[in-house]
């Protein structure tokens, strides 16, 4: 397939809670982070050759203030300090992409607050086939 989806609601949560309050999320529900820095949502990935992964994190912020998140991939800093500005209200999702590294099998993809606002709601990641066409999952 061109991107292989992974639902949020079913990834490691630390520190949130999977709701379904607000309209508009792919599966059965979203992550709502804990308000608070480190709190994080983790997913394992598997794609069957390394590459430049385009990573797209599809989140809702209701508020007008941004919730900036790392992203790490196998323990790794790939994406520090990503922005994840307003997006017009909780029920407004949007995809907020980022590209890292993956290596061939199973990898870890870590999105974690950076503020006391914790992070936006986080409905799920996409993991996009590498520009040089590989597939991304096996
Ligand atoms: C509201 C909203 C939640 C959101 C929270 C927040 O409570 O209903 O979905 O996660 O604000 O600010 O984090």
């Amino acid at each position: 397939p061109a991107f292989t989806d992974y639902q949020a609601e079913s990834a490691a949560v630390s520190q949130g809670v999977v709701e379904s309050n607000h309209a508009g999320y792919t599966g059965t529900g979203f992550v709502n982070y804990d308000n608070v820095i480190g709190s994080y949502v983790q997913f394992t990935v598997s794609v069957p050759a390394a590459g430049m992964y385009p990573l797209a994190l599809r989140y809702a912020n209701g508020t007008t203030v941004d919730r900036p998140m790392d992203i790490t991939v196998n323990g790794a800093p790939a994406a520090p300090g990503v922005s994840f500005p307003g997006t017009g209200g909780w029920p407004t999702w949007v995809d907020r992409t980022v590209t890292a590294s993956l290596t061939a099998g199973t990898n870890t993809i870590r999105a974690a607050a950076t503020t006391s606002n914790g992070g936006p709601n986080l409905d799920r990641l996409r993991v996009t086939a590498p520009s040089d066409g590989q597939p991304p999952s096996a």
